[in-house]
């Protein structure tokens, strides 16, 4: 592609892309399919590698996250980041309301509410419609750059929604993690061994204080505007009037804003809406510890002014904690599908946040050796965010004599094998433990898994118990009479049961049957990628570590562990029998294309040393043309690319007898030029 096609492609894509990310992250009405908008994805991807002239840190594919940056340099804000005044109920309001209405002259006020996000305060500033630096508030005036990872927020705009956007624009806002997200989030850290966040705030500020931004693209932040810094609009400092418009405004631009603010038209409104909000606090998908009410006329704003630390004009009106103490009377052990054994708190019932609670999450051994958790004690309790409560930390001066430690049991409690530690969890060692094969049922069924919408938890967990359900393989062969033998499960629910589990079977993509497998280490986006390259089950069991390894995202342990799932006898056992029952899900898009004659079909590459463009969007460009980028040198590898720097891989790459080409033999191989330029010696 000449140079002139291919910005205007590359232009045209990233707009695109920009639009559906949009609607997929802002609006949450997404207009095409996830492998639609990969597949967008990757034409751009391809064009930016072959085109390196066309570089923009605002193209969409640079979301991934880029090279790791060496510190965080200050940013000074051009305009004060103030912090705010707290009111802890309804009378430290009707005091605020009343000197408002002194400093203006009037009780005729508008107030702009809107939730107080629990999360880390963030300015994002545009330049022209360009998104070119994000900075934390740090003390207000002075904060940290952290642009490099606040380009991965996938619902912040990197180009305002408006042909003639501002020429500068200051976007305040708070970056959080949905309550949805961050148990998934702390379920994945936990499962892997790793830290639990103790609430969605905690993980937000850690994943924005990371280096690597490619961390911070792994976690699901998200930006939720409120209000701006500085503005310069056709030369106009002051485009809107009123905080409503500047909400509106913004959100126009392309922003996401919390759709439960509004405009109360008096100081009892606002109380009302705060009442209101307390009772839905629960069931919002962001945790909020508050109402922020602002007077709407920025001319009242103006006059009021700030005192030294927070405005005149504005009061966060504090939701009661979220935090509780009670007793803790009992640990229980759950058995999940992996077999970890998660201690649970068995606690004394109390009242948090409008739910009556009597257990929570200990998340795993080490979490109560670290924090001394003894049956007796008085534990502090949060619910954060999820419907999960955990237990944060024990009081000890309420700690009782009769206080005494948990001995963690080294035995399944339900099939009483032998268990043990791997890191800080403890595992059941027997592979058909039936707590294991209950869960693993439940999860094949899941969302996570083949989303088999009718056949409800509780039923598969009673026809588990009850022999039943024995593997994944036995929902296809059973029968509803079988169902209907169940007291509480009438004709209509039992057909839909049969009916979902066959439409499963006739429907299911292959990378869903992968991910409801449960194998360790193995979530959607590795399901997804094996799907892809592989043609059904039975291929990926033919396949060796290493051959694993030269998969995108597949590492080292997903490999083992791939390799040890897929030649177990378990495994064995199970697919035999999903083929019986004629449920064989076909994938292998990526097979497919090296049979449909793309420029790079069947081609596999490696790059090496240091190159023009950033190593991954190489391999997507690869990856685009029907191409197969590798992970490390074999004999399979037709082409090493080697850019600069380039090291032992060259060398080995000689003794197997394999292509070395640089990058512009590469760029000239893709764009079909008759042969590339070989740059080994061996290789005249
Ligand atoms: S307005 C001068 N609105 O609360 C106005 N702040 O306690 C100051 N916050 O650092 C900010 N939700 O990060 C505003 N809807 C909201 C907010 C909000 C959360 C945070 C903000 C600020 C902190 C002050």
């Amino acid at each position: 592609m000449i140079s002139s096609a291919a910005a205007e492609r590359a232009a045209y894509l990233r707009e695109k892309l920009e639009y559906h990310n949009h609607r997929y992250y802002v609006l949450d009405a997404p207009e095409i399919t996830d492998a639609e908008y990969d597949e967008l994805f990757r034409e751009l991807a391809a064009i930016e590698t072959a085109h390196p002239e066309l570089d923009d840190p605002n193209s969409p594919t640079k979301r991934v996250g880029g090279k790791p940056a060496a510190g965080f340099t200050p940013y000074e804000h051009a305009v004060r980041m103030y912090s705010l005044d707290n009111g802890m109920d309804l009378e430290a309001w009707r005091g605020f309301a009343e000197r408002v209405a002194k400093g203006v002259g009037t009780s005729d006020i508008s107030y702009w509410t809107d939730p107080k996000m629990d999360g880390l305060a963030m300015e994002a500033i545009y330049e022209n419609g360009r998104f070119v630096r994000a900075a934390t508030r740090g003390d207000g005036m002075v904060g940290e750059d952290v642009t490099h990872n606040m380009r991965t927020v996938m619902n912040l705009p990197l180009t305002l929604h408006n042909a003639n956007p501002p020429e500068l624009l200051e976007v305040r806002g708070e970056v959080v993690i949905s309550n949805k997200d961050f148990a998934a989030l702390n379920a994945r850290q936990a499962e892997a061994g790793e830290k639990v966040f103790a609430n969605p705030r905690n993980a937000a500020a850690g994943s924005i204080r990371q280096l690597d931004p490619k961390v911070a693209a792994s976690r699901p932040l998200r930006f939720m505007a409120y209000g701006i810094g500085r503005v310069e609009w056709d030369g106009d400092s002051s485009p809107w009037a009123t905080q409503q418009s500047i909400v509106e405004g913004v959100q126009e631009l392309g922003f996401a804003v919390a759709p439960e603010a509004r405009l109360c038209a008096s100081s009892r409104e606002v109380a009302d809406y705060f009442q209101q909000l307390m009772a839905e606090r629960a069931g919002l998908p962001f945790e909020i510890d508050g109402v922020v009410a602002k007077v709407n006329d920025l001319e009242m704003q103006r006059a009021l002014g700030f005192t030294s630390r927070a405005p005149r004009w504005a009061l966060a009106l504090k939701f009661p904690a979220h935090q509780t103490s009670t007793r803790l009377n009992n640990i229980r052990i759950q058995v999940g599908r992996t077999g970890v054994l998660t201690p649970v708190a068995e606690l004394e019932p109390v009242e948090l946040a409008g739910v009556v609670v009597s257990s929570a999450t200990l998340h795993n051994k080490g979490y109560i050796g670290e924090r001394d958790f003894r049956i007796g004690d008085t534990v502090l309790i949060q619910r954060a965010g999820d419907v999960i409560p955990q237990v944060l930390s024990v009081d000890l001066e309420k700690r009782p004599e009769s206080a005494v430690s948990y001995p963690f049991p080294m035995q399944c409690p339900v099939c009483h094998s032998p268990a043990v530690e791997d890191g800080e969890r403890v595992i059941c060692t027997n592979p058909t433990c039936p707590a294991k094969t209950v869960q693993r049922i439940i999860h094949f069924v899941s969302k996570a898994g083949l989303d088999m919408e009718g056949v409800g938890k509780q039923w598969v967990r009673k026809l588990a118990e009850d022999g039943v359900l024995n593997s994944p393989a036995d929902l296809f062969t059973l029968q509803k009479t079988a169902l209907l033998k169940y007291g509480g499960m009438g004709d209509k629910s039992a057909e839909n049961f049969i009916k979902a589990i066959h439409k499963a079977r006739h429907d299911a993509p292959l990378w869903r049957l992968i991910a409801g497998l449960g194998i360790r280490h193995v979530g959607e986006q590795t399901a997804r990628t094996l799907a892809d390259n592989f043609e059904d089950l039975a291929a990926i069991g033919k396949v060796t570590r290493e051959e694993l390894q030269e998969l995108e995202d597949v590492g080292p342990i997903v490999a083992e562990s791939l390799y040890d799932y897929f030649h177990s006898p378990e495994a064995d056992e199970l697919f035999a029998r999903f083929k019986e029952a004629d449920f064989w899900p076909k994938g292998g898009v990526k097979a497919a294309e090296a049979a449909s004659g793309l420029p790079l079909a069947g081609k596999v590459f490696l790059f090496t040393g240091t190159l023009p463009v950033k190593r991954d969007e190489a391999q997507a460009m690869v990856e685009a043309l029907g191409g197969v980028a590798a992970k490390a040198i074999s004999r399979k590898v037709d082409y090493l690319v080697a850019g600069e720097k380039a090291g032992s891989k060259v060398a080995k790459a000689e003794k197997l007898g394999v292509e070395i080409i640089d990058f512009e033999a590469f760029q000239a191989l893709l764009q079909g030029m008759p042969k590339a330029k070989p740059k080994s010696l061996l290789d005249f």
